[in-house]
């Protein structure tokens, strides 16, 4: 479903922060995506996402080479994705239960069907008591959790969580982490950066280990 060819990339003049990373996460797989900071986890999700192009090498994602796909084709591609940003990037005007239905919205869905798998997986993230509340007023990790809930609420085929767990407790993370495993029983492709090793530790999983540049998969 995406495949990564010999892709490099580099911020300006810099060196190059990926070399030679070539992978595929096929449909429906659950890999971690780890490495020390630095290490360039970030980067390799936005390519990923389509938000970067690489320096060399060729991606490809559904199918589609991305350097084929058009400016004006990215948002419908992009719906094929959900995103959890390590920044969140939440809409701070709007509430927890409307940052969570933006996605259903977008497609068209009508409020009186969701309305209930909104909130729902909002009780289940342990938000139940802050459908109205805007982000500003939210934790760090109750941000992370709204953020969580908006990437997955309409099932999409990739999932893309960066550092998912960073802002909550040991408790939620394994909640979390649960969270994860089911979307991917019911198909969705599943890629976690984490450095938590906890966390990594509680699932058998493919692992692919971001080094000085280099991209090592392990299982
Ligand atoms: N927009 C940018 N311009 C220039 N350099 C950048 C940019 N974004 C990231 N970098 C550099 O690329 C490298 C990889 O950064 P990246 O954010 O991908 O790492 P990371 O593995 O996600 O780290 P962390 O675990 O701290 O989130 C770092 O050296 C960083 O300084
Ligand atoms: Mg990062």
């Amino acid at each position: 479903m995406i495949k990564f060819e010999n892709v490099g990339l580099r911020y300006g003049m810099e060196t190059e922060v990926l070399r030679d990373v070539s992978f595929e996460i096929p449909e429906r797989s659950f890999q971690f995506l780890t490495g020390p900071s630095g290490a360039g986890k970030t980067s390799l999700l936005r390519l990923l996402f389509m938000s970067l192009r690489p320096t060399r090498g060729s991606i490809s994602m559904f199918g589609r080479d991305i350097a084929s796909i058009e400016r004006h084709e990215l948002p419908i591609l992009r719906r094929r994705i959900g995103v959890v940003f390590q920044d969140f990037r939440l809409l701070d005007h709007m509430t927890t239960f409307e940052n969570v239905a933006l996605p259903l919205r977008v497609r068209g869905k009508d409020e009186a069907d969701f309305r209930s798998d909104v909130s729902d997986l909002l009780n289940w993230v342990g938000l139940g008591d802050k459908l109205h509340a805007l982000p500003p007023v939210l934790s760090g990790g109750e941000k992370q959790r709204v953020a969580i809930a908006r990437a997955l609420i309409d099932q999409p085929e990739v999932l893309l969580a960066d550092e998912p767990t960073g802002n909550v407790d040991p408790h939620m993370a394994r909640r979390l982490l649960r969270l994860f495993l089911e979307l991917n029983r019911s198909g969705t492709a599943v890629v976690v950066a984490t450095h938590d090793l906890g966390l990594m530790e509680q699932v058998d999983a493919r692992r692919m280990i971001l080094n000085n540049s280099h991209l090592d998969i392990y299982g």
